[in-house]
């Protein structure tokens, strides 16, 4: 572990020079370099706190035990969006490293949280006994991320979880992404009502803010000029948001900068989002992601 206080994380890397780089707070990973270390795979805003006072403007923030603003009713309500997760400081758990060949070597981080991790004022609004393990696992050219929510309670408890990841790209007039053909979703900048992609490629000409739902297939790509960029290959969750501020909402948000990043980010977020996943007592929820970078 490095750093102090709030901006405490922990940088691992491959003998190969790959990299990757987790802050306690929320458990986000700030940073993903394949390539030898050469290419840097996920956009942080230059004005993203990393103090641990709010949730970290890019990256990889965990969305748990809400996904979006909190439900009128029901046990999440008095939480705000996106839940607790992101803007609570973790446990560091520890790191399990394989070292065969160069190629085949991996590291793997695992942070905890619980119950007694969270705000008192968390605590209050969620007042349910859980128990979050997330392990993050660099390999050459591949990282994994997955939750384990394990209910350690009494009582059944529902939950909503998503991976939000922030993806460098280059130029956002040029990417595409593959693999949401067909797919129902929620446009939440349209109507905030259920759509069926037609075409077979998403781009990007405006703000995008879509929640598809109950995809078949596994992986979703993004593709720049044309050329694969990134697997997203989801793991036991079925839903994927795609997300781009574009100018108007990336300059209202105060985190956000420079006003232009939104050209070189795309935030493709996998998780469980379609309803709640019911937990009952001692039962236990594991899903995430598998990411290849091809550069
Ligand atoms: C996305 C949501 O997942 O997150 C968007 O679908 C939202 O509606 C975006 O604007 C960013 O959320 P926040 O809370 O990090 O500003």
């Amino acid at each position: 572990i490095i750093g102090e206080g709030g901006s405490q994380k922990v940088v691992a890397s491959l003998p190969s020079g790959e990299s990757v780089e987790v802050y306690l707070f929320g458990a986000t990973v700030t940073s993903w370099k394949s390539n030898g270390g050469k290419t840097e795979n996920l956009w942080v805003s230059e004005a993203a706190d990393l103090t641990g006072n709010k949730p970290i403007r890019g990256g990889v923030p965990v969305v748990f035990p809400n996904f979006g603003p909190p439900p009128a009713t029901g046990p999440t309500s008095k939480l705000s969006q996106h839940g607790f997760a992101r803007n609570s400081r973790w446990e560091y758990l520890g790191k399990s490293s394989t070292e065969d060949a160069l190629d085949t070597s991996s590291v793997k981080l695992d942070f905890g949280l619980d119950r007694n991790g969270i705000s008192e004022e968390h605590r209050k609004a969620w007042p349910l006994d859980f128990g979050l393990v997330y392990s993050v696992t660099l390999s050459k050219d591949t990282l994994q991320t997955v939750i384990t929510v394990r209910n350690e309670g009494d009582e059944s408890f529902e939950f909503q979880f998503l991976l939000h990841t922030y993806f460098r790209i280059k130029d956002i007039s040029k990417v595409t992404v593959n693999g949401l053909g067909s797919v129902e979703y929620v446009d939440k900048v349209l109507d905030a009502t259920t759509h069926t992609q037609t075409e077979p490629t998403l781009k990007f000409n405006g703000e995008v803010d879509r929640v598809y739902k109950d995809i078949k297939i596994d992986t979703t790509s993004v593709l720049e000029d044309g050329k694969p960029r990134f697997d997203v290959t989801r793991d036991n969750v079925k839903d994927t948001v795609t997300w781009n501020p574009w100018i108007e909402k990336a300059k209202a948000t105060g985190d956000f900068a420079p006003n232009d990043g939104y050209k070189n980010m795309v935030c493709i977020e996998v998780g469980a989002v379609n309803g709640w996943q019911k937990l009952e007592k001692g039962e236990v929820f594991e899903g995430g992601m598998l990411v290849k970078s091809h550069l």
